[in-house]
């Protein structure tokens, strides 16, 4: 019994060693060539998430070969004139084609795309116009960098049922122009980066939809007017820029609008301070921002001021205003100057306090600032740095003004390939690392039951 059943064992075990190394060895047959003859030439490509990576390699056409489960490409620093529809035979959910020389994009080219997350065409200098229907079928897409290329106008349809998308870099082109709805179905768009064009109006439809925005960057246009309905949907947003432009005038219901802003920047513009910059004065008593200088350009008389501290009585000519902001305008009286400490009086200290303002510090400024309007119907309020402090808006007002005019610095890597560019070289290491991992331990484990 014994024997016999240690003999079938004896017998069996051969037949179980055999099928094991037959298979070890398939596994290693397939399994390591696999990786290696899918990466193409002079790329570099490495798993988890499966990446392939071409950047610099003077390449003139999306190289063929990528393997189609790749999860990120990378294709920036090339000289790519030209995207055909058979150009990408893969699905990816980042693609980077920043820094090459784009001008064509035939329609289709991104059409098979469909888990694409984020697209980078920025940087392509001879990009000029657009297919109306190129990012069609983008269900996915959260992020879209288009900045630095040469688009003079955009299709008014090209953002159609983008509803994923958050991230849209459109700065430094050679926009003038946004038509109507343009981004109506950017449900989820968070962050809106226009500045660096030539866009002369905001029409009152031109930001309809964009429910969820959070930042909108306009500085560095030609803005000059603004309709008192552009900020209509926004009420999320708390960044707005509208810094070098040509507004000399900013109706006050848009501001009105914006019941979450906190960071405004109007400076660089020719403020006119007559009459009709009174429903901005009036704002600008009513709310808690942070924002920018405003200085005077006209009239003659108030050039120079910052239109935020002109006084009551600098309005006394002009008519009542009836803007909707009529409740606390009319309890005003030349009296309630309370934002002011005692010692201070008007302008000239005012301008003496912020004449060396430097950026990364808004404290003087916050210091002056004028209370909420809680305080409005109260009699003359002493000035107390206290109550200022705390009426601060909740962002972190350091961390904001620390990356002061880098807000269109862009994440350009993930996860561990944050530290800098090259490194992706190194980790291309990693595809080796495995391999031969997997070769010794297929090779002890042969050697263990070989021995048996
Ligand atoms: C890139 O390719 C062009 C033409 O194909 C060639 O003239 C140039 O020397 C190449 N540059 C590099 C850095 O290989
Ligand atoms: C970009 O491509 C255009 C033709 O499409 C060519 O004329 C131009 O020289 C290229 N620019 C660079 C920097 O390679
Ligand atoms: C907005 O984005 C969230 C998650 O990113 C998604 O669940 C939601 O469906 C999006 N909204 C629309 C209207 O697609
Ligand atoms: C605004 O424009 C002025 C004059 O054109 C320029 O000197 C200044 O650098 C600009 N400001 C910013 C923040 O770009």
């Amino acid at each position: 019994m014994d024997t016999r059943s240690s003999a079938r064992r004896r017998s069996g075990f051969p037949t179980f060693r055999g099928s094991l190394v037959f298979w070890l060895i398939l596994w290693m047959i397939f399994s390591k060539p696999c990786s290696v003859s899918s990466c193409p030439r002079l790329c570099i490509c490495y798993p988890a998430p499966m990446t392939v990576s071409c950047q610099s390699q003077n390449f003139s056409n999306v190289p063929a070969g990528i393997p189609y489960d790749s999860q990120r490409v990378f294709l920036q620093n090339n000289r790519i004139t030209e995207l055909r529809a058979e150009s990408f035979g893969f699905g990816t959910q980042v693609l980077w084609l920043y820094s090459n020389n784009i001008t064509f994009i035939e329609p289709g080219a991104f059409s098979d795309l469909r888990d694409l997350e984020e697209l980078d065409i920025g940087d392509n200098r001879n990009l000029r116009s657009l297919n109306p229907d190129i990012f069609r079928g983008l269900d996915k897409l959260q992020s879209l960098h288009m900045y630095r290329c040469q688009l003079g106008s955009l299709p008014g349809t090209i953002f159609q049922k983008l509803y994923s998308l958050q991230f849209l870099y459109l700065q430094d082109n050679n926009l003038h122009y946004l038509q109507d709805d343009l981004f109506a179905d950017l449900v989820n768009l968070t962050h809106l980066f226009l500045h660096g064009n030539r866009i002369r109006v905001l029409s009152e439809n031109v930001f309809r939809g964009l429910v969820n925005l959070d930042r909108l960057l306009l500085h560095e246009n030609r803005i000059r007017q603004v309709s008192r309905k552009a900020f209509r949907d926004l009420g999320r947003l708390t960044i707005l820029f509208l810094f070098n432009n040509t507004l000399s005038e900013l109706p006050g219901p848009a501001l009105n609008d914006l019941p979450s802003l906190q960071f405004l920047r109007l400076n660089g513009n020719p403020w006119s301070c007559g009459c009709e910059a009174r429903p901005l004065w009036e704002w600008f008593r009513k709310v808690r921002v942070s924002s920018s200088e405003l200085v005077c350009s006209t009239p003659e008389d108030k050039k120079g001021l910052d239109l935020r501290f002109l006084r009551e009585i600098d309005f006394a000519p002009c008519p009542l205003p009836d803007l909707g902001l009529g409740k606390t305008t009319s309890t005003f009286s030349t009296k309630t100057r309370w934002w002011f400490p005692k010692s201070l009086n008007g302008n000239e200290q005012l301008k003496g306090i912020h004449g060396s303002k430097k950026k990364g510090s808004i404290s003087s400024w916050d210091e002056a600032k004028p209370q909420p309007s809680s305080f409005y119907n109260k009699s003359p309020k002493i000035y107390s740095p206290k109550d200022a402090e705390e009426s601060l808006p909740k962002i972190d007002t350091e961390e904001y003004w620390a990356n002061y005019e880098n807000e269109d610095a862009t994440i350009r890597c993930f996860e561990e390939d944050c530290q800098n560019e090259g490194s992706f070289r190194n980790t291309g290491v990693r595809t080796g690392v495995p391999d031969l991992y997997k070769l010794a331990l297929s090779l002890t484990v042969v050697m263990f039951f070989g021995r048996l």
